[in-house]
């Protein structure tokens, strides 16, 4: 079983929906770099207050000050980890070779509308990062979350011009850590398109295969 991987690709395509199952399936911890950041603008402390802009405006956060973040949270998870959100820059990438070796990293595919109309829809909680979704994965009360009671909340970049922002940047960023990882052999491509099931079936596919 592969235990230290990476969940790469667009935003809206859904790693944080499939890292919460693939974390809580195999007892992996799920390190999102994007609630990391939401839970220090939350704090105000004084990395939240620098990095608040550039998350509003779906820019990248600079480099160094994510690689702290990750390197802090990462000391005790050397052995297995499911990566969200990091790395997004080949000097992020070559960070991260410094510091873990990686066992599979899967590349989250979907097309522009898919990922715009997933984005818009999406609330999430604001204490536990649950993910909920308008159209297809509602909450049981309505604008609520399951699992706290916390009122539900739309992301401050979810909205359509700041994802067209945040895709666009994407494909100029981090998309080329795509031919980065299928040179290093670890690189496997999801459909993530395909209904919440399916795309977890062809994941669950890919980590249990030898
Ligand atoms: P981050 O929080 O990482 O956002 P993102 O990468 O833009 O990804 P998303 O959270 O939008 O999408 P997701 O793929 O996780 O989709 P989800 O599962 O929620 O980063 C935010 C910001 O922080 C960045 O813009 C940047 O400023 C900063 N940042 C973070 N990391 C950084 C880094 N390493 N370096 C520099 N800056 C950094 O699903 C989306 C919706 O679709 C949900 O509503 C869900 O219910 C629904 N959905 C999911 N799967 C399906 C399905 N199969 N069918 C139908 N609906 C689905």
């Amino acid at each position: 079983m592969k235990t230290r991987l990476i969940f790469l690709g667009p935003p809206g395509a859904g790693k944080g929906t499939q890292a919460s199952i693939v974390s809580s399936r195999f007892s992996l911890p799920w390190l999102a770099t994007g609630d990391m950041l939401r839970d220090e603008i939350a704090r105000k402390t004084t990395l939240g207050i620098a990095a608040k802009n550039y998350v509003d405006d779906g820019k990248l956060v600079a480099d160094e000050v994510v690689n702290a973040i990750l390197k802090e949270r990462l000391r005790e998870h050397r052995n297995g980890f499911v990566l969200d959100g990091y790395p997004r820059t080949i000097e992020q990438a070559e960070y991260l070779d410094s510091i873990v070796t990686l066992d599979k990293v899967l590349f989250f595919d979907a097309p522009e509308d898919v990922l715009v109309e997933r984005i818009i829809n999406r609330r999430i909680c604001p204490a536990c990062n649950a993910v909920y979704n308008i159209s297809e994965y509602k909450p049981k009360v309505d604008g609520v979350c399951d699992r706290d009671g916390t009122r539900l909340e739309l992301r401050s970049d979810d909205n359509a011009q700041v994802a067209s922002f945040r895709i666009k940047t994407f494909w100029e960023k981090t998309a080329p850590l795509v031919s980065y990882y299928f040179e290093k052999d670890i690189l496997a491509k999801i459909t993530a398109s395909l209904p919440f099931d399916e795309v977890t079936r062809e994941i669950l596919q890919v980590l249990e295969s030898d």
